[in-house]
């Protein structure tokens, strides 16, 4: 009687695809960076912009430059280039304008000591500004 050899890739392959098809398609886990919105929106702030550019060109001007307006202090960018900046979002200006030096000891821009609302009104100010 002639022996069959049997090689064991023979058996492992069909085994082993086996074993794949019954686990079905898997969605492979996505990295970190697909599950973050990089632009994420600002449209959340109830603020209200106009009121938001009447506190800017009070309390802000004296360093920012504001639509044309007002100081461009050193270091202070002007609301235009933060108002485009792909990496900041409402929560980040949040925290950022009730306390810079919490944010980044030792910055140059002072707690305004705004209000709640008015903050919410600088956030959606800026927001218009994005272009
Ligand atoms: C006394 C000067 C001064 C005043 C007044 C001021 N800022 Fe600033 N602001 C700065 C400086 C300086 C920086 C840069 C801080 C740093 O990076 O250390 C800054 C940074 C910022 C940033 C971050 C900008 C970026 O692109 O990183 C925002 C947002 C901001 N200011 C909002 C405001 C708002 C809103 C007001 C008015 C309600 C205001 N600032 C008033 C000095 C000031």
């Amino acid at each position: 009687m002639p022996t069959i050899e049997i090689s064991p890739l023979r058996v492992l392959t069909p085994l082993m695809l086996l074993v794949m098809c019954h686990c079905g398609p898997q969605r492979p886990a996505l990295p970190e960076s697909f599950t973050v919105d990089p632009t994420p929106a600002w449209g959340d702030s109830k603020g209200n912009a106009a009121l938001g550019k009447s506190l800017a060109m009070k309390y802000c001007t004296p360093c920012h430059q504001v639509e044309g307006q007002g100081k461009f202090l050193k270091g202070a960018p002007p609301f235009v280039q933060t108002a485009n900046r792909a990496d900041i979002d409402a929560a980040w200006l949040r925290r950022w304008i009730t306390s810079p030096q919490r944010e980044k000891p030792g910055t140059l821009m002072p707690d305004l000591g705004l209000s709640e609302s008015e903050v919410e009104h600088c956030i959606a100010f800026l927001y218009q500004l994005r272009n």
